[in-house]
């Protein structure tokens, strides 16, 4: 197992009707923003259940970050926050409304060009305002960690940064406020969270027993549930499992001490800069071909993988690894999200243009060996494109 230390200082609020317990967590005297997305927390009553709980408080609103939170409008919120001195920040949605709001909470006092908060991965970041979130949508784990994903639409780019200061001080998980979340947000929240955690499990193997076992329990979990939240959405335990899952899917605990890939992530991200794909449903394209192609390096991970995850222990190596790879892909498509380019439209002639934004972000040696380079990209997407 390697060296690492691990720090996660966000308090976990959980259950039905844990809105109104943010008030034990925000001081009365507070200048407190409200940030939220395109309206679903109007909606579902969520906003509302937020502003009863904050009765009495002095508040305000700012409505409209989008999926795939873009800096032309988080700026917009930085200059509110600025001009109206608001000290507390509350995140009332899915990833996007809270990396949205962690770049906000960076941006407002940062000394330089706040997109160089993004450019330098968060590395010029020396203070924060604090901030809660309330979260909506089970999926990336920005509840419980301290990233986020940015796209600057004037040039097409959707990057990740993160910083110790960027931790929610809270975070509500409520699961009955994901029961109006679409079927294809239900299936983007499962892919999402199973990728992270395949993105911290199938490297190589360094003796983290405790993590592998831990990272298999989560996706066997994602397995036996994310079907169910299909069928009966309005299930509470298969909706609080699938919450929790994806909390745990990326907040440092299965990545503490193991390897990391992250290529399928950093691919997928100019796949949704440059086409608007869902970020889940890159994903889902991506692993099948990235496992197909690196296998070699990913061999005795996949073929534990292969036993503990999909029951796979006979026949020779090639064949547990490629069915246990078909049995991903036949998961994904089983939770609705569609597994080709070919399925978003998606032809040959886009594969030059992802591989130049790949290069242009610097992104020449990704994964676990540092060995994933535009040209095995190129192969890899090849490979996305239909078979
Ligand atoms: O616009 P609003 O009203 O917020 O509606 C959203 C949005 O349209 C809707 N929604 C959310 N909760 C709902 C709901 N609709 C009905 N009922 C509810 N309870 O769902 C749509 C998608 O929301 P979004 O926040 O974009 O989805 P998600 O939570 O999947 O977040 C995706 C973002 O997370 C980033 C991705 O890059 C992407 O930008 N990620 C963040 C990570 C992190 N911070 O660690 C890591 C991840 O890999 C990921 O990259
Ligand atoms: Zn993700």
């Amino acid at each position: 197992m390697n060296n690492f230390t691990l720090y996660n200082p966000t308090k976990i609020i959980f259950g039905s009707g844990t809105i109104k317990d943010i008030v034990k967590e925000i001081s009365k005297e507070s200048k407190i923003l409200i940030i939220y997305g395109g309206g679903s927390v109007k909606r579902n009553g969520v906003l509302d259940e937020v502003k009863a709980a904050l009765q009495g408080y002095d508040i305000d609103e700012f409505a409209g970050i989008e999926p795939n939170p873009t800096y032309e409008t988080l700026m917009q919120c930085v200059e509110k926050v600025r001009n109206q001195k608001i000290d507390f920040l509350l995140a009332v949605g899915g990833g996007s409304v809270i990396d949205g709001t962690k770049f906000i909470a960076a941006a407002v006092n940062y000394a330089g060009e706040p997109w160089d908060i993004v450019k330098s991965y968060g590395r010029g970041v020396r203070q924060a305002i604090p901030f809660g979130t309330v979260l909506t949508l089970p999926a990336s784990g920005s509840e419980m960690n301290s990233g986020a994903v940015i796209t600057r639409l004037a040039t097409k780019t959707k990057l990740p940064f993160m910083n110790p200061l960027l931790f929610p001080k809270f975070s509500v998980l409520d699961p009955t406020k994901t029961y109006t979340l679409p079927a294809s947000q239900i299936g983007n929240g499962v892919v999402d969270t199973f990728v992270h955690i395949t993105e911290q499990y199938l490297t190589y193997p360094v003796s983290g027993k405790i993590q592998d076992r831990f990272a298999e329990g989560l996706l066997l979990t994602l397995i036996e549930e994310g079907p169910k939240a299909l069928t009966d959405p309005q299930n509470y335990d298969v909706r609080a499992n699938l919450m929790w899952c994806a909390t745990l899917g990326l907040n440092g605990l299965i990545s503490a001490g193991v390897p990391q890939d992250w290529a399928t992530h950093m691919v997928g991200h100019e796949l949704t800069a440059l086409h608007g794909l869902d970020h889940a449903r890159t994903l889902a394209v991506l692993l099948p071909a990235m496992l197909k192609i690196r296998k070699d390096d990913k061999k005795q991970k996949l073929l534990q993988y292969a036993e503990r995850v999909w029951g796979i222990s006979q026949g020779d190596e090639d064949a547990r690894v490629d069915k246990a790879i078909d049995k991903t892909r036949a998961f994904f498509e089983s939770m609705q999200v569609k597994t080709r380019l070919c399925d978003y439209g998606i032809t040959a002639e886009a594969i030059p243009t992802v591989v130049e934004q790949l290069k242009a972000h610097g992104m020449v040696k990704l994964g676990e060996k540092f060995n994933v380079t535009p040209e095995m990209v190129e192969k890899i997407l090849g490979l996305c494109l239909s078979v």
